[in-house]
């Protein structure tokens, strides 16, 4: 086991590589035994107002690809799908679910550098993976390299930025073997973490022009979820309640948006 060892990108492999619950969620859902994500429906409902025609869709970060069982519900089997992930265990899942449908591929490959030999995809989106990232202007640059048309990104953005860091130990994640006494470096920086950062408008609006060709970008606040849905009782680790009509994370307020980036 890779303990507190790194991705090339920054990120701890303690976050997915040894924590099934959720993707064991993501595979029954890819199977459709549980159920499809608010964010999911409201991902294709978003696609279907932009009325954007579309051939081919790019999911980064696709876990099983439980957004693929979403689209073919609701825009049939004729669309292209590529799903990537940069965690094996989640790719390996995938292609197993889905090697029956011919147009569904999928690659392992981190979103920062998303190397696959296709034409650029109508439409891209990419769903709770901002907020983990270390470093977004990457992953955005290889977005727009591969989004012909409209890319999405569901991720928090506020007027403030947030940089979050969600601490492992091994008494509350048994992934790790940090210690709780031991969580922090000599310098205080976590030895094992998972990031929950919150973007500012600004930044994110400067992020975008700096690394997509032209575009119009529009920020919707995610209100589409059905409280109800989300707080039902599921096989989830810490998962999201919503309170107030806001969607929490354990302690935190996530006050998630649907970054609209539709190419001119
Ligand atoms: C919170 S899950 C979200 C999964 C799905 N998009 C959803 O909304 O349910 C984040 C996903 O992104 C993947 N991921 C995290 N960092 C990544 C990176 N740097 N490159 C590619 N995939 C990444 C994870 O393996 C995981 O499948």
């Amino acid at each position: 086991m890779k303990i507190n060892k790194k991705t090339p990108y920054g990120q701890y492999y303690e976050e997915y590589l040894y924590h099934n619950v959720y993707l064991n969620l993501s595979k029954k859902r890819s199977l459709g035994i549980a159920n499809e994500m608010e964010a999911a429906k409201a991902t294709a409902m978003l696609i279907k107002k932009s009325k954007i025609k579309f051939n081919s869709i790019l999911d980064a970060g696709c876990q099983s690809g439980h957004y693929l069982y979403t689209l073919r519900k609701r825009f049939g089997s004729e669309f292209s799908y590529t799903g990537i992930d940069g965690f094996e265990n989640h790719i390996k899942a995938a292609k197993k679910i889905w090697q029956r449908d011919q147009k569904a591929k999928f690659y392992k490959c981190w979103i920062q550098k998303i190397n696959i030999k296709t034409r650029p995809h109508d439409i891209s989106f990419s769903i709770n993976v901002f907020t983990h990232l270390p470093e977004i202007n990457k992953a955005l640059k290889s977005l727009n390299k591969h989004t012909k048309k409209l890319c999405i990104i569901r991720t928090p953005i506020h007027e403030i930025s947030y940089k979050i860091q969600q601490v492992y130990n091994s008494k509350w994640y048994k992934h790790t073997t940090v210690k709780p006494i031991d969580e922090f470096d000599a310098y205080g920086n976590p030895r094992s973490c998972n990031l929950f950062n919150v973007y500012s408008k600004e930044f994110f609006t400067h992020a975008i022009k700096k690394n997509f060709d032209k575009c119009k970008i529009t920020f919707v606040k995610d209100t589409f979820f059905d409280a109800k849905n989300i707080n039902k009782k599921e096989d989830k680790f810490l998962p999201t309640k919503v309170i107030n009509g806001m969607q929490i994370s354990d302690i935190m307020i996530v006050p998630n948006c649907f970054v609209l980036i539709e190419k001119l």
